[in-house]
């Protein structure tokens, strides 16, 4: 995976520890612990279109800690994963079999990815996860209402691209049952709606995410994974949205489109070699993931201390893991 990956000096992009059940995501390598539990080390890996892209300084830490204040920020909408972050990478949490859905929630028409709502629409459908979309609409503006546009979860590390789902199509292939899959998408929408709440309140328009559902041992369903991060979810600048909706620019942003922009105006979308991208992308994207952490939370940025991986060996030792 790092050979074909464009790591950056200072970005942790892997660790070895010597836990049992090693799964490694694209962002995230995960372990068993005892009683039910996985310890989960964010890395500062970079996916888009389904593949590793790039080390990107500071992400994970940013991903794992505005992770964590989210599912904090939610409890009381939905009951979460989470039980301690012993460390700015690292989270413990109770371990679950994941839904093999991913809970895609859109509050705006948008993306350049094929499973996207504007790339979909802007190639003329109209029908578009089993929705209906008139004529005339504009990308990036809002959608009445949010919507649940589910696509297929491939194995964790898998390049697989993710295939767009009806809700329907979910219950007929058997991946959720139906009252489940009902609960899980109400859920994904309460969810979503205080998220909206959450970021318009810090000048932010959360326009569009991705949840996943794990469901426990005792068959009790949890968010899990992480929650309205800049690697999951799309964060615009209120302040300039209208504006710049009505001159047909792209929303000021604080995620990783940029990222996608940039390779698929390069011509990748997802299979083949990853072109080299300029180093200011990179800089700049630690910049925006910074910022949307410390407009969210309120709080400033504190990077850990350095090297990771041996403050997170250190963390494992003093827990006794290992
Ligand atoms: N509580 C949990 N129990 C079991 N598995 C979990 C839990 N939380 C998250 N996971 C799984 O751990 C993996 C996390 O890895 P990562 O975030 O790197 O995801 P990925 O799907 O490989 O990449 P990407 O997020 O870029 O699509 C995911 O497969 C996720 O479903
Ligand atoms: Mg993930």
């Amino acid at each position: 995976m790092s050979s074909e990956m464009d790591v950056l000096t200072s970005a942790f992009t892997t660790i070895d520890l010597p836990l049992a059940d090693r799964r490694e995501g694209k962002v995230r390598i995960s372990f068993a612990l005892d009683g039910d539990r996985r310890l989960f080390v964010t890395t500062d890996r970079l996916s888009a279109f389904d593949r590793v892209i790039a080390g990107v300084p500071c992400k994970g830490q940013v991903l794992n800690e505005l992770a964590a204040w989210w599912f904090e920020q939610t409890a009381d909408v939905v009951a979460n994963h989470v039980l301690d972050v012993p460390d700015p990478n690292l989270l413990v949490a109770r371990s679950t079999t994941p839904l093999p859905v991913e809970v895609v929630v859109r509050g705006h028409i948008t993306g350049v990815t094929s499973t996207s709502l504007w790339r979909q629409y802007a190639d003329g459908a109209r029908t578009i996860y089993g929705y209906h979309f008139p004529e005339r609409l504009r990308k990036n503006s809002a959608l009445p209402k949010p919507l649940v546009t589910p696509t297929t979860k491939p194995p964790a590390g898998s390049s697989a691209h993710d295939e767009p789902l009806t809700w329907a199509e979910v219950v007929e292939r058997g991946l959720v049952g139906r009252d489940r899959w009902e609960r899980v998408t109400t859920a994904a929408i309460e969810v979503f709606r205080r998220g909206q709440e959450v970021a318009a309140a810090a000048g932010l328009i959360l326009a569009d995410t991705k949840y996943e559902f794990g469901v426990t041992a005792d068959d009790e369903v949890l968010l899990i994974d992480e929650v309205h991060t800049p690697d999951s979810s799309r964060f615009w600048l209120a302040d300039s949205y209208d504006e710049r909706l009505v001159a047909g620019e792209e929303p000021e942003s604080l995620d990783k489109e940029v990222v996608r922009r940039a390779l698929a105006d390069a011509g990748f979308t997802g299979d083949g070699d990853v072109p080299k991208l300029p180093a200011d992308v990179w800089t700049a994207t630690t910049r925006r993931y910074v910022d949307a952490y410390e407009r969210l939370t309120g709080r400033a940025f504190q990077p850990g201390a350095t090297p990771v991986d041996e403050r997170i060996a250190d963390v494992v030792r003093r827990k006794g893991w290992m």
